[in-house]
């Protein structure tokens, strides 16, 4: 699929990068582009050689939001029947690891986007927010559940009644994001860290990361045995081996996904 109208994508070694590329629209979510989110996120997850993915935004904006113009006829009738929302399943269902670099504003499905990756880097300039109330709606693809998981309630409560932004330090004070990075450094960041994501065992990583999202979803009793049936089914693969000998062979592993 390389019809792709408003991303791009660039393998780096073995990290997917993908631009969001609607900048005269702060990348604005149309469901044309959901669609290339989701469609390029499987592709790359399908990939043998990829190992990581990463998300930014072309412009200075992540993404605003979903695309206010496209919505603002629409009746609920015709969004139930037309169920948009249920590409964003498909995000949570990608098992390798994605890492959003929020170069800037990332608001309402914006905001949902980057909390839908597993990793948050941010510039120094990035804005979060949950705009929605000012235009007579509510955060709709899993805003109201991932801030409140993350932050709580009453932070969650606080921004998306307020629909006020906050800055990457708040953001990363509130627990939401991983780092702050200087603008100009945050691609490259990013990139160097997904690389080091890239080297580790890639069963293990993806097993790391079912486990981890159990974690949010279950008792600890259930998780940890979720936990320890994905440790021992770790020892069926060959980089459970390598990485074992590697180390009492005092040398660097080299691992295989198998
Ligand atoms: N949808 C469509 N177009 C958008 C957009 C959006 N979400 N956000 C920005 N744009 C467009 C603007 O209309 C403008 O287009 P024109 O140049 O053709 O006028 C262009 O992008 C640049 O934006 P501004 O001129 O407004 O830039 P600014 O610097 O003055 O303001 C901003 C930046 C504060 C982010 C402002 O653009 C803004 O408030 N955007 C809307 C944010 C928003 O409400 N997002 C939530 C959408 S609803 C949603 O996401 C529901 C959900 O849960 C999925």
């Amino acid at each position: 699929m390389d019809n792709l109208l408003f991303l791009e994508k660039e393998r780096k070694g073995p990290v997917g990068l993908i631009r969001l590329n609607r900048p005269n629209v702060l990348n604005a979510l149309n469901r044309q582009l959901i669609s290339e989110i989701v469609q390029t996120f499987e592709e790359y997850d399908r990939d043998e050689e990829i190992r990581v993915i990463v998300l930014t935004g072309n412009g200075r904006a992540f993404a605003a939001g979903a695309d206010i113009e496209e919505m603002a006829d629409e009746d609920a009738v015709g969004m139930e029947l037309l169920n948009q929302f249920a590409d964003w399943d498909r995000i949570t269902a990608v098992k390798k690891p994605i890492i959003a670099a929020v170069n800037g504003f990332a608001l309402g499905g914006g905001f949902e986007l980057a909390l839908a990756c597993d990793l948050l880097f941010a510039s120094e300039t990035a804005k979060f927010g949950f705009p929605e109330v000012n235009l007579g709606v509510m955060p709709g693809a899993g805003g109201t559940q991932r801030l409140t998981k993350a932050a709580g309630k009453t932070k969650a409560l606080e921004m998306i009644w307020s629909g006020e932004m906050i800055s990457a330090e708040e953001a990363l004070r509130l627990n939401l994001i991983n780092r702050v990075i200087a603008p100009e450094l945050l691609l490259e960041e990013t990139l160097a860290f997904a690389g080091k994501i890239a080297e580790k065992a890639p069963l293990a990583v993806r097993l790391i990361k079912e486990s981890v999202y159990k974690a949010l979803d279950i008792s600890i009793y259930e998780g940890m045995q979720f936990e320890r049936k994905n440790f021992y089914l770790l020892f069926a693969s060959e980089d459970q081996k390598e990485g074992m000998q590697a180390f009492m062979e005092k040398r660097k592993p080299v691992f295989k996904g198998k």
